[in-house]
């Protein structure tokens, strides 16, 4: 990779000292935006959940903070040894994410592996990593659950990566799910342990959204949310075509109608709305929630609605991204733009680090 191996100097002897020779320069981090860090899974195929629920939100925060995001191709190793489709599912990751809003000239988007500076920081926290903590984590108890013969010491000190990912740019603010606040306490610890062992070097990372209620998307069955793991049918990907969107929103539950004016939603009827809501015209959503309140509404007429006004939200981003995976060049400059940007704030951190270590014998 171009990175690592050709335009990137080797760590030879000259290097180090000349590296060593840059930290002795007063560089610090720029003061002013506070720094917004995360990692997207390089799973591939986005969907409605994922575009409301968190790229939506990150849109927002690259105008108003220091925005780092990440491509985690490092931790799917932990439970995906075979690399066959990494580069795949890393491009498309990135084309969906930046067809979606997300502006690499805005935001520093970059891929985990080209910040190799991660992987020094990985080692120091792993001695302040405690093996009974990491295996307490619920995270590591389901994984071993799912791939019991793989239980491998990365899967263990996955939290251990993910607190580098985001203290080696000194990130207050990481927009994540519930399911991460775990690992973000576990983040804090080495935080805390650091800065009492050596001296003061990271800030304490917090979840954070920008918009305090996060936007939750049903699945169209009525069960649960919109999940790339669960009912493929019922869950909405951007990469899916107009057809497929028809036919899944058609396929939404519903049932007669109500029988009594302005009586409640059922939770599948509230959700169709609640869709509509997102992506139809605010007439079209009042028009049809008058019918329900009187009682006139036939799901099926709603449902066609829908479809076209999802069709026609969905059609554009998907075409979006199609171009961008087809223009290869493109992403490659993306990827190394981001991880030029990266590598400068982190190398940064890393200083201070090594100095905080007393690891600057030069
Ligand atoms: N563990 C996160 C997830 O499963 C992905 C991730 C990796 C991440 N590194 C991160 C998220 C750093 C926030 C910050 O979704």
């Amino acid at each position: 990779m171009w990175l690592h191996r050709e335009s990137a100097p080797a760590l030879n002897a000259k290097s180090i000292y000349l590296r060593r020779l840059m930290e002795k320069k007063k560089e610090t981090l720029p003061a002013g935006r506070q720094v917004v860090m995360s990692g997207i899974r390089p799973t591939g195929f986005l969907h409605l959940g994922n575009y409301f629920g968190a790229i939506r939100n990150y849109v927002k925060m690259q105008e108003e903070y220091d925005c780092y995001f990440m491509v985690a191709d490092l931790h799917s190793l932990t439970t995906h040894p075979d690399t066959k489709d990494l580069k795949t599912n890393v491009h498309r990751v990135l084309a969906e994410n930046i067809a979606s809003g997300l502006d690499p000239e805005k935001v520093a988007l970059y891929c985990q592996s080209h910040l190799y500076q991660t992987g020094e920081l990985y080692l120091y926290l792993n001695m302040l990593a405690y093996k009974g903590e990491l295996e307490k984590t619920p995270t590591f108890k389901d994984k071993v659950r799912q791939h019991p013969d793989n239980v491998n010491a990365g899967l263990l000190t996955y939290p251990v990566l993910m607190a580098a990912d985001i203290l080696i740019h000194k990130a207050k603010y990481v927009p994540v799910g519930k399911d991460q606040e775990q690992h973000l306490e576990i983040a804090r610890n080495y935080v805390n342990r650091f800065n009492h062992r050596y001296s003061e070097v990271f800030p304490e990372p917090y979840a954070f959204n920008f918009n305090s209620e996060l936007v939750k998307i049903p699945s169209l069955d009525g069960t649960g949310k919109m999940s790339k793991s669960e009912n493929h049918m019922a869950t909405l990907f951007l990469a899916d075509d107009d057809n497929a969107i028809r036919k899944k929103i058609m396929k939404a539950k519903t049932d007669n109608g109500p029988s009594e004016n302005n009586s409640a939603k059922p939770d599948y009827i509230e959700n169709l709305f609640l869709l509509m809501k997102l992506v139809s015209k605010a007439n079209t959503l009042q028009h049809f929630e008058e019918k329900f309140n009187n009682c006139s509404i036939r799901y099926g007429d709603m449902k066609k609605q829908l479809a076209e006004d999802m069709v026609e939200f969905i059609a554009p981003i998907r075409q979006k991204v199609d171009d961008i995976l087809n223009d290869e060049k493109y992403l490659q400059k993306v990827m190394k733009q981001g991880a030029e940007k990266a590598i400068a704030h982190a190398e940064i951190t890393m200083r201070d680090v090594r100095n905080a270590m007393r690891l600057n014998y030069f």
